[in-house]
């Protein structure tokens, strides 16, 4: 990774965290426990690449952190839910997450279920309460989160995933379920950095955004399913194996690890090219190449 990078991800993190942080307030005695359960799985953890797709995007197309920062809040939100969800005994059943163990480890199934609840719902209420834009773009957030996690987007990835531990999926299929369980949200972070910069659906900068995203997002996930495989449990913050334990249909199943290295670069190498002719990618750019060759 580049230094320009780290310094980039590094800054953009601490925004989002104190702005997650504010979110997160509140010290009611008899709602300690679910506030605690949201915060442990939200705070002061994860590579915080969707809000950085926010924050950059909206840089890159001429908008405001400022404007930026509640919607790069918003989707951590909505991916922290469905990391808590994800983790569960019902779905991959895995008790390792960032490094600490999973929520309903710590907290219970039934309060590990409510707080993923809870951080989807106040996902769409920090979205909409954005008061650096206006109310109509504020709403067009919301959709399009609301697009982004449901039953169109990363939830019907989740189902077809948990539909290819027991059936044989065809590899357009697997291609599909990587660009809805984890493409959609990518998608929506970079969709939203542009709404956040007032870019109008019908503004081209907006298509070549969808292609930076698209084409990572499926890298993303293909590299994720290669980590599960060769990875470090210790660099990763959870565990190593976990597809083949539940029985996952992945990339893998159709190549082996090289041809699967060599698909993301295919992968990342168009998304780049998406964005390139648009001065100030460059951050953008360096991301593609640091999430290919990720270790964590
Ligand atoms: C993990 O996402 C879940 C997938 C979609 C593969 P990340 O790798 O972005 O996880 P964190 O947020 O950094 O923990
Ligand atoms: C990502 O898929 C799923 C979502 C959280 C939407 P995985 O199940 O492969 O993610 P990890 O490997 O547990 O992070
Ligand atoms: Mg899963
Ligand atoms: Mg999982
Ligand atoms: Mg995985």
């Amino acid at each position: 990774m580049t230094e320009q990078l780290r310094a980039a991800l590094k800054e953009n993190a601490q925004l989002v965290e104190d702005t997650l942080t504010e979110v997160l307030a509140g010290d009611d005695p008899d709602f300690n426990r679910i506030l605690e359960s949201a915060r442990y799985s939200v705070l002061g953890g994860g590579k915080r690449i969707r809000p950085f797709l926010v924050i950059e995007f909206c840089r890159l197309f001429g908008g405001s952190v400022e404007s930026a920062l509640p919607f790069a809040a918003a989707i951590e939100l909505m991916h922290c839910f469905s990391l808590i969800h994800d983790d569960l005994p019902c779905m991959d059943d895995d008790n390792l997450r960032r490094g600490k163990p999973t929520n309903h480890v710590v907290y219970g199934e039934a309060i590990a279920l409510l707080a993923g609840d809870a951080l989807a719902i106040r996902s769409l209420g920090v979205a909409a309460g954005n008061p650096y834009v206006s109310p109509q773009i504020a709403l067009e957030a919301v959709k399009l989160l609301d697009r982004a996690s449901g039953i169109d987007g990363m939830i019907g990835g989740q189902v077809m995933d948990l539909w290819g531990e027991e059936n044989p999926l065809e590899m357009e299929q697997l291609r599909k379920l990587h660009a809805h369980k984890t493409g959609a949200l990518i998608n929506a972070a970079a969709q939203l950095g542009c709404l956040a910069a007032g870019l109008p659906e019908s503004d081209e900068r907006r298509r070549a955004a969808a292609v930076y995203a698209s084409n990572i997002g499926l890298a993303f996930q293909i590299v994720d399913d290669i980590l599960d495989c060769v990875g470090s449990e210790a660099l990763l913050g959870k565990p190593i194996g976990s597809d083949a334990e539940q029985g996952k249909t992945t990339f893998l199943h159709f190549m082996s690890v090289d041809a699967a290295k060599q698909r993301a670069a295919e992968l990342t190498e168009e998304a780049k090219r998406a964005i390139a002719p648009y001065s100030g990618s460059e951050t953008l750019l360096e991301l593609a190449d640091y999430l290919l060759d990720r270790q964590s």
